[in-house]
């Protein structure tokens, strides 16, 4: 499907009100509740096998409006709301749920102005969530070693954004050597790392971060917050890390049938955050004492002289998901992590769909 060139400014509240207009993307659900995502061009249909609907007769109206197709089928048109967007929008890479943004965007204190870091990029679903809790006076730099991944968010940005937002910059490459060569240092003031291995990205991420700075990780597995904590503590420059999860369960709302859905999405990914000490200072000892058996030595350093209720509930500090510490480099792949990883050819057809008629940058 070809994308219409951008008509709105992009990033601006402009293309989140008023009529629909042309080139953007719009939600329709049908009577079953099914949805189907359109982008509005004059003159085009949309076809189902009971009759079609004309993007004229949604272009110039308002935003939650009823149109009839030419069998009498009526659709709700909404325009997408970001988690709708998301969820629906082309993938490279698994994409951060709604509920981890959320969760990412306040817990990481994500504020107007800011400057912050992210990496990978993936699919640019995490990016669309800072690029908005940042506004268009902050600053967004992701990082991301797959160019086409780079290319596909890219493309979702747009789509969403109704043009490249003035705040955001993807570079391609890994974030340990470009991230120096970008940054000055101590002068961001918030990462966000979704990658394999973030506790590769430690000493670069201590360098950039202002003292006081966030970071803040996403992990599939607990042998990834494992490593990840005991690497944040080794470091020596950041606070106690904390960890935690979030289930969120859907409610079931039909007439007297008021409960609890039976389906959720059982497990995403841990969070885990730290924040940046000022050049020089070495975290105050912590005096609670840890748990016998729980902090065993490797290569002569009693791992992990803290931990964290969370980390212990994941089970992360019990020693064998410390077995972890000893796993070699390259044996953290998306297929160890569990992560269903879609084929090169699947990945050329998304980046297709989205970069095709849309300009460079
Ligand atoms: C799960 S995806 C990120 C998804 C993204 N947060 C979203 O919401 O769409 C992880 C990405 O990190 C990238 N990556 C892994 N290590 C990296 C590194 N050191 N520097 C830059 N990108 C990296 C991978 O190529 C992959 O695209």
């Amino acid at each position: 499907m070809s994308e219409a060139a951008p008509t709105i400014p992009a990033g601006s509240a402009h293309n989140r009100r008023g009529v629909f207009e042309v080139g953007e993307r719009i939600q329709l659900t049908d009577p079953k509740g099914r949805l189907h995502t359109i982008t509005l061009e004059p003159g085009r249909e949309f076809h189902t096998h009971r009759g079609f609907l004309r993007h004229d007769d949604l272009i110039g109206a308002p935003d939650g409006s009823v149109v009839t197709n030419t069998a009498g089928v009526e659709y709700l048109a909404l325009r997408p709301l970001l988690s709708d967007y998301v969820m629906s929008m082309p993938r490279g890479a698994a994409v951060v749920y709604p509920k981890d943004a959320g969760q990412i965007v306040t817990m990481a204190d994500i504020f107007p102005g800011a400057t912050v870091v992210e990496a990978g990029v993936g699919s640019g679903a995490l990016s669309m969530s800072l690029l908005r809790a940042i506004g268009e006076h902050g600053r967004l730099l992701s990082f991301e070693r797959r160019e086409d991944f780079a290319e596909i968010a890219k493309g979702n940005g747009r789509a969403f954004f109704g043009g490249d937002h003035p705040a955001w910059t993807v570079t391609v490459g890994d974030l340990v050597e470009s991230l120096p060569a970008t940054v000055a240092p101590g002068t961001v003031d918030r990462v966000v790392l979704d990658m394999l291995a973030p506790w590769e990205c430690l000493d670069a991420v201590a360098d950039a971060l202002i003292p006081g700075g966030v970071l803040i990780c996403y992990v599939a597995t607990t042998t990834q917050l494992s490593r990840v904590a005991e690497g944040m503590r080794l470091h020596g420059g950041f606070t106690e890390p904390s960890a935690w999860e979030s289930l969120v369960r859907g409610w079931h709302l039909e007439g007297l049938a008021v409960r609890p859905q039976h389906r959720m999405h059982g497990h995403t990914g841990f969070l885990i955050t730290t924040r940046r000490l000022a050049p020089g200072v070495v975290p105050p000892e912590r005096t609670r004492r840890p748990a016998k058996g729980s902090h065993p030595v490797v290569d002569g350093v009693a791992v992990g002289t803290h931990t964290t209720p969370a980390a212990e509930s994941a089970g992360a500090t019990q020693p064998g998901s410390l077995a972890a510490l000893d796993v070699p480099d390259d044996a953290w792949t998306p297929e160890a992590m569990g992560e269903r990883v879609k084929s090169d050819k699947t990945i050329r057809r998304v980046r297709r769909s989205l970069t095709e008629t849309s300009d460079d940058n």
